[in-house]
């Protein structure tokens, strides 16, 4: 069975021809991302393996579809890119099945939501710039302690609450916002409120929720208006969580005090190549390259050992489980 692997990558090679391949497959590896220019490299494949950052609206679901293929078996937890009705009419109609890895490392995206936090905090950004070019002052450098200090909690699922237990560790309080309370996450001491309670009261708020039509935009220019003056917003989440030209905003007053983004709502057509030759297209990026209080990085969040380990093996298992007629991890079209 042939499967086709879009948007890989050195590392998604490693993990994937890491772990026991099962029986009768055979993995291409393609860098390029999955579109309406590249879907047909995926013809007469049965499976297409694809991430977050692949195209999979309409029209590429169709023409898979048409082209052969079988199962979508997606290389990540969110599914905020598939055309959910697209897929569920083309699997009455022709059986395509998707299927995703629901968990990997809640672990992996936690830490990198801490790292961002502490990188800000204690400008660790400016500082390694700084002592590699001899300056050793330490003006415009002063942190604060965690401990003591409210964080809010958008979304206490796997990472969420993960994240919550971190915390809870260097003494802070802990708020929470989410339709359904995790008890582990009150077993930790923290307080559910109202999302809009949680902006107010909290010193770093940090998004650990899907993004869906409930969540869009879910801070914007009036959240952003309740939150402390100088609170710090952590997004490790998707960008559409937040509206981005509304941070710029508030970035540019003095309202938010630090923004640490691992996602970003146009990241599609950026992250996860190197573009440092190429002049930056996209204006609202580049204007938020250009504060000192903002940490960005592209998408890397889950990039660790046992997290590409754990996708790579529930990936393989996912296509084995479906080859065998028993598909599991099922997209609910
Ligand atoms: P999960 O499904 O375990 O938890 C999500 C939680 O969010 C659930 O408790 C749910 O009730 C809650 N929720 C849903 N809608 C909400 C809303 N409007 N407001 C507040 N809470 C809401 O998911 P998990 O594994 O914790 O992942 C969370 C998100 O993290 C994923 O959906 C994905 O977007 C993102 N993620 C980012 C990665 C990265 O590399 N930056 C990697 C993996 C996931």
């Amino acid at each position: 069975m042939r499967v086709i692997l879009f948007s890989s990558q050195t590392y998604d090679r490693d993990s994937f021809l890491g772990e026991p391949l099962p029986a009768g497959l055979e993995l291409q590896f393609q860098p390029a991302r999955l579109n309406l220019d590249t879907v047909a490299l995926a013809e007469h494949h049965e499976v297409v393996c694809a991430f977050i950052n692949d195209d999979l609206s309409a029209p590429v679901l169709e023409q898979l579809a048409a082209g052969g293929t079988r199962l979508i078996a997606l290389r990540s937890a969110g599914y905020n890119h598939v055309d959910l009705p697209t897929a569920k009419r083309l699997g009455l109609g022709l059986g395509l099945t998707i299927v995703r890895v629901p968990a990997y490392s809640p672990h992996a995206v936690a830490e990198h939501a801490v790292a961002l936090i502490l990188a800000l905090n204690r400008r660790l950004h400016r500082a390694y710039n700084r002592t590699r070019d001899g300056d050793f002052s330490l003006h415009g450098l002063t942190g604060f302690d965690l401990v003591g200090k409210t964080v809010g909690v958008v979304g206490t699922g796997q990472i969420g609450a993960t994240f919550a237990k971190i915390m809870a560790g260097f003494g802070c309080q802990l708020l929470a916002y989410d339709p359904f309370p995790n008890p582990q996450v009150l077993a930790l001491g923290a307080r559910y409120v109202s999302l809009p309670e949680l902006v107010a009261q909290a010193q770093i708020i940090s998004l650990h929720c899907p993004l869906t039509a409930d969540s869009k935009h879910l801070i914007n220019a009036r959240s952003l208006a309740r939150m402390q003056r100088g609170a710090m917003l952590i997004n490790t989440g998707r960008g559409g969580l937040v509206d981005t030209p509304a941070l710029i905003d508030a970035l540019k007053d003095g309202q938010l005090g630090y923004l640490g983004l691992d996602v970003y709502e146009e990241e599609a057509q950026l992250f996860f190549e190197d573009r440092s030759d190429l002049p930056l297209q996209d204006d609202v990026l580049a204007r938020l390259l250009t504060f000192p209080n903002v940490i960005i990085t592209a998408h890397q969040a889950f990039l660790t050992r046992e997290a590409l380990a754990a996708i790579a093996g529930t990936t393989l298992s996912n296509i084995a489980a479906w080859a065998k007629g028993q598909p599991q991890n099922l997209v609910e079209g």
